[in-house]
């Protein structure tokens, strides 16, 4: 046990206090290291804002999603008309639904510019490899949580979106079908299934956000924040250990942190006001009209956070499958030919290319088009040792690996665009080229990533004060 810390009898009320929370409970101790004394790189720009701007998204979810329990009926007779007495009857109920939708999408728009930006400084690299598969099971947990939820207000969409990504499940060879029944809790999506959505939806999944949020900042305030250079700032001490090119979190950050929130602030406040249902992509009209079981919307889309993964989906189709098999056969073939290797991994490489190939005509397209919408997202975990360019920042990388993070992000965007329309040949043409493009961009990177001169790394970080 640590000593006991002695203070002035004539100290103020308030250092008295502290003093005997910190006796008992490391207040101080934690704001130091986690704050003002965590040393963060002095050339962040504003592409770091958008962790602090999940986390009060975060806070903003669950404080809202408090109220709504309190009014929500998770019954399916019950449920569109708690929402509408929410929104008509309930003191602010309006605010508080208002609110807990667009924080799902703003959750969304922060999250992906915050993997983006770890996207182009490295920052999944040695040593935060732990700090991103935290942050992909956030994104993994996000997006149940999300799914979940929509599930919850029983209108048309959230009735046959549910409808759909669960019948998904039944593609799966051998447990399909069963584990489309546990997860629906019946032969179609209804009470059973909105009961257990909404327990998931309220404690189970929020419970292991949370665990993951606090991982992922443990893990970073462990081995210490990238920076737009890539440079590790824990290289270059003082005398007292401090890095060089570090600067207090708090003030400086919080402060910043601060105008961001004020910027988010506006942004979110004047959609929550004005523009709620954002055209139909925050809130999407079909999901005004309550669930109708003999009904099905002429045109079934999942919320925009959601497309670019479900044109993944839509893309394998049985014809989509031949280009498949041909990309498997010809990376085994040419693995073999260019990697030296001994000839009994050469066997085992071909072996295994063959019996992937059997699968993949055996088993139904549908199948596959799962594979796919899973595998976009599981192939971000693997990132890490994926990337093999010399140095980790986009800004010393050669230039064209510039335009190949253009490529991929205009593609994602693509995608998601396809991913809201009916299905059509041509967008079914260009979003087969799309999932190719993005699996194609992580698979063959510790290929690409090693081509071209990368630039002189500077010592010390670029900072110009301002
Ligand atoms: C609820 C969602 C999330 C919260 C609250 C959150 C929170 C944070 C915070 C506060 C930071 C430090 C500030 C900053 O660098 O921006 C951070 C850093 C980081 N996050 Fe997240 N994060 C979330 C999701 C994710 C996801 C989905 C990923 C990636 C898949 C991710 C990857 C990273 C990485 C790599 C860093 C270190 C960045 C660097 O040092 O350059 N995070 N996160």
């Amino acid at each position: 046990m640590a000593e006991f810390h002695e203070i002035s009898p004539n100290a103020p009320a308030g250092e008295k206090l502290l003093n005997w929370v910190d006796n008992r409970f490391p207040a101080s101790k934690l704001f130091k290291e986690h704050m003002s004394e965590y040393y963060a790189p002095k050339n962040f720009n504003f592409w770091y804002v958008f962790g602090s701007l999940s986390l009060l998204v975060l806070v903003i979810q669950i404080v809202t999603g408090i109220f709504l329990v309190m009014h929500y009926k998770p019954d399916a007779a019950l449920a569109f008309g708690s929402v509408e007495y929410i929104m008509r009857d309930v003191p602010w109920g309006w605010l508080i639904r208002y609110m807990h939708s667009t924080g799902a999408s703003a959750f969304f728009v922060v999250v992906y510019l915050h993997m983006f930006r770890g996207l182009i400084y490295g920052s999944y690299r040695k040593p935060r490899e732990l700090i991103w598969i935290f942050g992909c099971g956030i994104f993994l947990a996000l997006m149940a949580e999300a799914f979940m939820g929509y599930l919850l207000p029983w209108g048309q969409m959230s009735y046959w979106g549910a409808q759909v990504i669960v019948n998904l499940f039944s593609a799966i060879p051998f447990i399909g079908p069963d584990l489309a029944l546990l997860i629906r809790g019946d032969f179609v999506v209804g009470d059973a299934t909105l009961n257990r959505f909404f327990s998931f939806h309220v404690i189970a999944v929020p419970l292991v956000l949370l665990g993951l949020v606090v991982a992922h900042i443990i893990a970073l305030h462990e081995v210490g924040s990238n920076n737009p250079d890539g440079i590790e700032i824990k290289a270059k001490k003082d005398a007292q250990g401090r890095p060089l090119d570090g600067i207090p979190f708090h003030p400086y950050y919080s402060v910043h942190d601060i105008f961001a929130v004020s910027v988010f602030l506006m942004a979110f406040t004047a959609i929550v006001f004005f523009a709620p249902e954002l055209g139909g992509y925050f809130l999407e009209y079909n999901n005004f009209i309550p669930a109708d079981p003999f009904k099905t919307p002429l045109h079934i889309a999942p919320v925009w956070y959601f497309t670019p993964f479900y044109s993944m989906l839509r893309a394998v189709t049985s014809e989509m499958m031949y280009a498949l098999i041909a990309c498997v056969l010809g990376g085994a073939v040419l693995s073999v030919v260019k990697i030296k290797m001994p000839s009994i991994l050469k066997g085992l490489i071909l072996g295994v290319a063959v019996v992937v190939v059997a699968m993949m005509l055996a088993i139904d397209a549908k199948f596959w088009g799962v594979v796919a919408m899973g595998g976009g997202v599981v192939i971000l975990f693997f990132l890490p040792w994926l990337d093999n360019s010399a140095v980790k920042s986009i800004r010393y990388r050669p230039d064209w690996h510039k335009y190949m993070y253009v490529i991929f992000v205009l593609d994602f965007l693509v995608l998601g665009y396809l991913g809201m329309l009916p299905p059509s040949d041509i967008g079914g043409r260009v979003s087969q080229a799309g999932t190719l493009f993005y699996f194609g961009f992580f698979l063959l990177m510790p290929w690409w990533s090693r081509i071209g001169t990368p630039k002189q790394v500077p010592d010390r970080v670029t900072f110009a004060a301002h």
